[in-house]
């Protein structure tokens, strides 16, 4: 039970992190939108951690206007429009800057190894291609090895 409320704790802290998860928002058409429209509940960590495809995102969305996200249907599809093109299926994780949450999830991996990579790029520097994951002890070779495809730097 402890384990729980401690995970939730942290979970919370990731999702409010704020200015900083903004930034890493692509800057492309939309990203205005889904500012106001998506991160006045949570923070942006809750969908940059998926890689949905447009029926998907369109359901989630539909989702989050049920649980009171206002926005006219114009700006709905705008947002469905930015996350399908930013956090699609084949959407990478950029493993230099991730939080814990999205390498873990992108990449399924444990809390554990994605605190590890953070930790190890924090103390070592950029990863300049997927071997250098490689050397980050407590992470799982192949695990590294069969998302290396998914992986940005
Ligand atoms: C009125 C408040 C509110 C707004 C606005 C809102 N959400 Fe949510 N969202 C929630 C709640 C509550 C949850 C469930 C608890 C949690 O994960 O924080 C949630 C969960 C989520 C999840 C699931 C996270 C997970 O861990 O699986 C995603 C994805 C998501 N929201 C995306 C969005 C998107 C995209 C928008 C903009 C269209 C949005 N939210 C706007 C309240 C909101």
């Amino acid at each position: 039970m402890k384990r729980v409320c401690l995970c939730a704790l942290v979970s919370a802290c990731f999702a409010f992190a704020g200015a900083e998860d903004l930034r890493r928002l692509p800057d492309v058409p939309g990203k205005d939108t889904v500012v106001r429209v998506c991160t006045s509940c949570h923070g942006p960590g809750n969908f940059t951690k998926k890689r949905l495809n447009r029926d998907d995102w369109d359901d989630q969305v539909a989702d989050m206007v049920e649980r009171g996200a206002k926005a006219t249907p114009e700006e709905l599809a705008a947002v469905v429009n930015y996350l399908s093109a930013n956090f699609g299926p084949d959407a990478k994780v950029n493993v230099n800057d991730a939080p814990i949450d999205e390498l873990k999830s992108v990449l399924v991996l444990s809390a554990i190894e994605a605190k590890a990579i953070v930790e190890y790029r924090q103390d070592h520097g950029r990863f300049k291609e997927w071997r250098d994951l490689l050397k980050v002890s407590g992470v799982d070779a192949k695990k590294i090895e069969a998302k290396a495809e998914r992986m940005a730097f």
